[in-house]
Parts: C-alpha cells; structure tokens; sequence
C-alpha cells in the first residue's frame, strides 16, 4: 500500500562504487525495517569528500528491496530540503497527497512528513543529503541559511533515516540518533578507486602475481590519504590527460601546480559541492565564522608536519614580542586550547593521533589545502602577509624550543620534533 519505487532522477550517484563493506554492514544491522520497529536515524559525519553522500547512495540502491520506499533528500538549506520533500508530493500515489494550488512549498512539504507518519506506514528509507547548514541548536542559528533539521524529521516512531553532514554536532539536534563516522578509504580500495579511473596498476612491462605492486598508484593513494574526493579527482585528471600516476605525484607536490589539478575534472561533475578547493574552503569559512581563532589554528597546525602536534609544542612558539593575538588567547589554558581544537575536530579537519589521543593529526590533503590557503591569503589581502608570517615563525620557534628543551619533552615527542622539522624545511 504504501510502495513507492526508488527514482534515481536527480541523485548523484556515481557510476562505480569501491569497496566500504565494513559501513554498509553497520547501516544494514542499523537501519533494516526488521530489526526495530522504532525510528531508526544514522548520522554519517565526516570530513568533506571522505564519501558520506555516497556510501548513502550506494546504501539505498542496494538495500531498496528492503524498504517500502526510498527517498533522497537535498538537505544543504531550508529551501531545497522543502523542495526535495514537496517534489515526492505527486508520487505518494493517492489523490488526497497531490498538491493544491493553494498549497506552497513549506506545506507541500508538511504533507509528505504526514504521509511517512501514516500507521501502517513505516518501512521507508529516507536520506537526508549534505544537511551543513543545519545547528545544533536554534540558538546557534547565526547564520541566515541555518535551519534546524529535527523540524522535518517525521513525527511518528517510525522508518528509517541517513543524515550525512559534516558537522558532528548536528546529531545533537536529532533526538534518538547514532553517530557514524565515516572514514578514509584503507589503501587497497584507495588503489582500486584509482584503478576504476584506468590508472594502471602495472608498469608497462612489469609482470607480477600481485596487482598493487606498482608504486605510482600505490604512492599516489598513500599519499591522498585514502580521501575519495581527492583520489577521484586524481583518478579523472591521469585518465582525461594521459598522465602517469607518478608524474601526478610530481605535480601534486609543486605548490604552483597543485590548485590547477583540480579543476574541469569529470569527477568535479558528480560531486554536488563543486572542487576539492572549493569544499574544504566552505568547511574553513564555516569554522571562521564561528571561531576566528580555530581558522587561525587550523593554519597554524598545517606549519606543522601533520601527525602529532600537541598542546605544549604550540605554547612554545608563543614569543611575548611577537605573538598572533588569537594565539595568546586561547594558550592561556590547556582547557581553552582543546575548545578551539574541538570546533576543527567537528568538522573532521583535525583529529586525535591515536594510541594516546593525547596530540593532534590533520589529513595530508587538508594540511595541503591550508597551505594553499596560507599563500592565497597572502597575495589577495596585504596585510595578510604579515600575519601569516606570524603562523610560520610561531611553528619554526615551536620546533627550534621542542629540541632545546629535549630533556622534558616526552620520547615520543621529541622524535615526532624531528618530522615537524622536515616538514617545515619542505615548505620553505
Ligand atoms: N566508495 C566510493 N567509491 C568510489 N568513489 C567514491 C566513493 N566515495 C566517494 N567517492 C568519490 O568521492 C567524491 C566525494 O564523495 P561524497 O560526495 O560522497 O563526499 P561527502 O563526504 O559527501 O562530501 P561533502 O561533505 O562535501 O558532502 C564522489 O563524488 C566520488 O567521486
Ligand atoms: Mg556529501
């Protein structure tokens, strides 16, 4: 009775799924009509372009015969999640659900949440997509497109539903709901990501039993850090320009090369949030407006090699003559320190190094991001340059004070000094 079948008309799916067995085993044992006859709501959280939209997708069409019905929803603002909504309007099947003249976009929408609240009617499957813009609380409504998404989750106790965001505090807002952090590609799938672009696994003339011993793929996934977006791109550009992974690589690593690699790339085409530059800028933009200080922090720790940076590394950058302001402010405590951490670790843009979680990491290609940031900052605004300069010279004074004061810094530590080092001489 209520059985409405899955159109893909609009969704952006992608032509070739890799891999992610693991998540959708979780989402099957989380989310199928059978193991709970309650609302069943999974929030995909993770860093922009590490495959939450997808892993849904792929999510739907796969386990469609499971469901009832399923949708897709545009969550990104108010408007297009009210528009996705209302578009369903017609296809509810019954006289009663079709639109009125009358009737405008918001209650269109209404409607179908009353349709998904009907008794009886409770095996559906709905996604909503890429809801960013949505806070954690009405109060932290500060910007004008922020809207809170628990106002179109379906009243009833019932169904099933996928919210894919990258801000982690948005599960807050949803009663009742698991958080589900999606994580980068471990490297086998990352190869074969690349592979399904036709980045040639074996040199020419190169035999073996083994497909992934060629190191162009190999280095290159390594080096994208398992990110799907990134891989993708790279993927598009070797296979539209005839370029070995290697030479890639090569270019990749050149500051005046790496922005140009990502544009007018076919994958840029299936990816609703425009470029790789682009998205991590909105996630950057995001943070900036609700904490200077954490943008600021977010370049500072991409002056750092990227694994391990902690909280006593930074303060001993601090030089009472010539410090950031913002810096000062938020070192006065461990306490503060690790707030302003938590508003990059929302968006996945750093993340605790484990075993210990006692310092902190940033994905290679976000690290990569900043420091084109850094530079592109520095050649629009004048007076950012003095500022910026500020970031390195705090990060090199860091390091040079991690080393004289070896005797208390921890082991650990103290070798993790050695590849901030290297990172730093790299860049310069
Ligand atoms: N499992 C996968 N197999 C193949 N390609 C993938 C996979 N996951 C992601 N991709 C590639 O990465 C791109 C980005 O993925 P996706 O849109 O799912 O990221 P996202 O986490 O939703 O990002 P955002 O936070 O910006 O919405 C896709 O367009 C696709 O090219
Ligand atoms: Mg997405």
């Amino acid at each position: 009775m209520y059985h409405v079948p899955l159109d893909l008309t609009n969704i952006p799916a992608i032509k070739q799924f890799i891999g992610r067995e693991g998540d959708l085993d979780h989402l099957r044992g989380s989310l199928f009509p059978m193991t709970s006859s309650d609302q069943k709501i999974v929030v995909l959280h993770g860093l922009a372009g590490i495959g939450k939209t997808q892993l849904a997708i792929h999510f739907a069409i796969s386990c469609k015969d499971a469901f009832s019905a399923v949708f897709w929803l545009n969550a990104a603002t108010r408007e297009t999640l009210c528009q996705s909504l209302a578009m369903l309007l017609p296809r509810l099947g019954h006289n009663e659900n079709e639109p009125t003249a009358k009737q405008d976009l918001e209650q269109q929408a209404r409607s179908v949440l009353k349709w998904l609240s009907k008794e009886g009617n409770s095996k559906w499957l709905l996604i909503y997509d890429n809801a960013d813009q949505c806070s954690a609380a009405p109060t932290e409504q500060i910007f004008a497109t922020s809207y809170n998404i628990a106002e179109f989750i379906p009243p009833a106790n019932q169904g099933s539903i996928i919210i894919t965001t990258r801000d982690m505090k948005l599960s807050k807002s949803v009663r009742l709901s698991q958080l589900y952090s999606v994580q980068r590609l471990p490297t086998e799938q990352a190869v074969q990501l690349l592979m399904s672009y036709g980045v040639p696994a074996l040199r020419a003339g190169h035999q073996s039993t083994t497909r992934l011993v060629d190191k162009g793929p190999l280095t290159l996934a390594d080096r994208l850090d398992g990110l799907p977006l990134a891989l993708a791109v790279a993927g598009a550009y070797i296979q539209e320009t005839g370029t070995p992974p290697g030479k890639y690589l090569e270019m990749y690593s050149d500051s005046r090369s790496w922005a140009d690699l990502f544009e007018n790339t076919e994958a840029n085409c299936q990816y609703p949030n425009g470029d790789l530059i682009r998205t991590f800028r909105l996630s950057y933009s995001e943070v900036k407006r609700k904490s200077y200080p954490a943008a600021q922090l977010l370049l500072l720790l991409s002056c750092f090699d990227n694994r391990d940076v902690w909280y006593d590394l930074i303060c001993n950058g601090i030089n009472k003559v010539s410090r950031p302001t913002w810096l000062a402010e938020i070192t006065t405590s461990e306490a503060r320190f690790r707030r302003t951490i938590g508003e990059l670790r929302n968006f996945c843009l750093v993340e605790r190094t484990p075993p210990d979680n006692d310092s902190f990491s940033m994905h290679p290609v976000v690290q990569d991001w900043c420091r084109h940031q850094i530079k592109l900052e520095e050649e629009k605004v004048a007076d950012q340059q003095g500022e910026n300069e500020l970031l390195t010279t705090t990060a090199l004074r860091a390091i040079l004070k991690a080393f004289r004061l070896r005797p208390t810094v921890r082991d650990g530590n103290y070798i993790s000094a050695f590849s901030h080092i290297q990172s730093e001489s790299s860049e310069q």
